[in-house]
């Protein structure tokens, strides 16, 4: 057998990073960011001055790039050519045009092609895969489906605090209209057929990830 997979959606600010990579820390797993490769394609779709709303010139694009992510949970990095963008990724100007690259059909089947390639070969005997659609499109078939979730207020709460240079009004608006659109191309917001909730809205970080842990313990 392949290693098991632990396959976890949530909206923005659900916290779904840092949870998804404690657990994967706390399992002896690999960790992939899906949400990571939109954003170092949309890095890389600046840094060449492609407009990321014409889909035939990001297409086009796919070809030459050129991508790493760290999967071990305790080396994460993310690459594109030698560049590393593990922190440039999160900037502003990036998160506000990856809703723009993520809906293109093309685009997701090419990252989807890559998530599948690396989760069949981690050296780890599982790998918790997060992102927008891992429980519902790229790993239906995962033993472990989690989506977590939060009350929109604890989420805008959350991520206002990571961002100290933007207002929490900015910031709150910014999210509302990235799940928005993204929701358009993937439900995130509702439990897929035997995906198992958690909801983190009245829960800290550690007992987030150990409400994570307990359903895949359950469930493996
Ligand atoms: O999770 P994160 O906020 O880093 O994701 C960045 C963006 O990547 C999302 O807003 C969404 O547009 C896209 N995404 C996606 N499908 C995934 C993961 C991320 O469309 N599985």
């Amino acid at each position: 057998p392949g290693p098991v997979v632990v396959a976890i959606d949530g909206p923005a600010g659900s916290g779904k990073s840092s949870v998804s990579r404690a657990v994967a820390q706390a399992l002896g797993y690999a960790y992939l960011d899906t949400g990571a490769s939109y954003r170092a394609l949309s890095w890389d779709l600046l840094m060449r001055g492609i407009d990321a709303s014409v889909a035939a010139s990001v297409i086009a694009e796919l070809g030459a790039f050129e991508f790493r992510i760290g999967i071990d949970p305790d080396d994460y990095y993310v690459r594109v050519g030698s560049a590393d963008v593990t922190e440039a990724i999160r900037e502003p100007r990036v998160t506000s045009v990856v809703s723009l690259v993520a809906r293109i059909p093309e685009v997701r089947a090419w990252l989807n092609d890559r998530f599948r390639a690396i989760m069949a070969s981690t050296p780890f005997d599982g790998i918790v895969v997060e992102g927008r659609d891992i429980t519902t499109v790229v790993a239906p078939d995962a033993p472990v489906r989690i989506l977590l979730t939060a009350s929109e207020e604890a989420r805008m709460a959350r991520r206002s605090k990571e961002l100290t240079s933007e207002s929490a009004a900015a910031v709150g608006e910014a999210l509302r209209s990235r799940d928005k659109a993204d929701s358009r191309v993937v439900d995130f917001m509702n439990a897929a057929d035997g995906v198992t909730t958690v909801d983190s809205t009245d829960l800290d970080f550690a007992q987030t990830v150990a409400a994570v842990v307990e359903v895949v313990h359950s469930q493996t």
